[in-house]
């Protein structure tokens, strides 16, 4: 991915022992396409090296505001003026105070007065002891941190490296570059709680045996990413899989088609767009037995019979809430052949007003998807593209076909 192409990024790093994560975090932010301005303070110099950096970011590292290798003197102004962000991680206790009151006595305080409000921004990843996180001081001094515009992406709990545990550790590397990332992303769902369902379900035959199909999740958890980075509040259901819960995302996980009707059922209550890209199972067995079947010796297999399951979407769908479009409901098809006839229909049976079509089951498991786009007014080809690629896409035209609702 290349989800940072183009931004130029100036990290700053302050004394904490958290500095050796920087060394990740620069070259994630480099892998992602940024480019990397590192600055250091003194203090982050007695815990990593200007060389280290220097070999990671290819570039110049930058240290004291008297360096003369700045042809006009002036590197606060110059390091500031070409920056797409401030990102300062670990950002210390104390620069957070200095910070706070626009202390300017070395580079990196300087260059953060110093920038243009309006158009860089600074985002900060506290690094610090549990006690000095938690001390009032510092509470205080980050309340007014974003009053004054800053963004503070928070902090890790566990082991710190005084041998306390708690709150305080900097974010590993890759929980930051998400945010980095997240933070560049247009904000078209604020103020939205968005629910995706995600994934297979699974349905007992008997305590070890069940029926599933070969769903990865893969395109609901790229939904669920991308309505989280666009600024919803984002509930993410999710059939038995194996992949990591995107970041900020809230998650309920269950097994089988009834458990997850009941749980999209009690979070569609307060929730703004349903989007189901849920391969829900069509049937389950009318009886799963509490003990394992046996063979019986007898050479014929055990006589199941089946019932079908629920239909969730068009259940959301057509419940008020959902016909009001106060929850507006987005549809997936996985359809072998026919994907325009076949969605058409499926949009119009459902009673979804937004239905997106993909050739399935190819796209199981997949890292890419083609997605055709059936509502109201026609048919949209969105094109073939990574899943999340299309899912921030998609995420945008659902943010559009909203916001006549909410005008009202
Ligand atoms: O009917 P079909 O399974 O092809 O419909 C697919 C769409 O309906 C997907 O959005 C899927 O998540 C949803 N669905 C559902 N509950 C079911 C079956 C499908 O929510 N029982």
């Amino acid at each position: 991915m290349n989800d940072l192409a183009g931004k130029h990024i100036v990290l700053g790093l302050t004394g904490g022992i958290a500095c050796y994560k920087a060394a990740e975090l620069c070259r994630a932010l480099l892998k992602e396409g940024a480019t990397v301005q590192v600055v250091m303070t003194a203090a982050a110099e007695q815990f990593i090296t200007p060389v280290t950096m220097q070999a990671l970011s290819q570039r110049t590292v930058y240290g004291s505001q008297w360096d003369p290798r700045a042809p006009n003197n002036m590197l606060h102004i110059n390091l500031s003026r070409e920056a797409d962000a401030i990102l300062i991680a670990p950002c210390s206790a104390d620069f957070m105070a200095r910070l706070l009151h626009g202390r300017a006595d070395d580079l990196l305080g300087l260059m953060c007065l110093a920038r243009p409000l309006d158009t860089v921004p600074l985002l900060i990843a506290p690094a610090m002891n549990r006690e000095m996180w938690a001390h009032p001081a510092t509470q205080r001094n980050m309340a007014q941190l974003i009053a004054d515009g800053t963004t503070i992406f928070g902090v890790g709990s566990g082991d710190q490296a005084c041998g306390e545990t708690g709150d305080g550790r900097m974010l590993e590397p890759q929980e930051l570059l998400d945010d980095v990332i997240a933070f560049f992303q247009p904000k078209t769902l604020t103020g939205q709680h968005v629910l995706v369902t995600a994934g297979p379900t699974y349905e007992a035959i008997d305590p070890v045996r069940g029926i599933t199909n070969l769903s990865s999740g893969k395109m609901g958890f790229a939904m669920a990413r991308a309505a989280r980075e666009a600024g919803a509040e984002v509930t993410l259901v999710a059939g038995p899989v194996s992949l990591a819960t995107p970041r900020g995302v809230g998650r309920v996980d269950v097994r089988s088609a009834l458990d997850m009707l009941q749980a999209v059922q009690e979070k569609a209550a307060t929730a703004t767009v349903f989007i189901a890209t849920a391969a829900v199972a069509d049937w389950r067995p009318a009886h799963a037995t509490d003990h394992k079947i046996k063979k019986d010796g007898s050479g014929s297999a055990p006589n199941l019979s089946f019932v079908e399951n629920p239909d969730i979407l068009a259940a959301m769908a057509q419940s008020p809430r959902g016909q009001s479009q106060a929850l507006y409901c987005v549809g997936f098809a996985a359809e072998s052949h026919d994907l325009l006839a076949n969605a058409q229909a499926k949009r119009l049976r459902k009673g979804a007003p937004l239905l997106v079509g993909n050739i399935g089951p190819a796209t199981f498991g997949q890292d890419d998807n083609a997605l055709l786009l059936v509502d109201a007014l026609g048919v949209k080809d969105m094109g073939r593209a990574s899943k999340l690629v299309l899912a921030r896409k998609l995420i945008a035209e659902i943010a559009a076909r909203i916001k006549p609702r909410d005008k009202k």
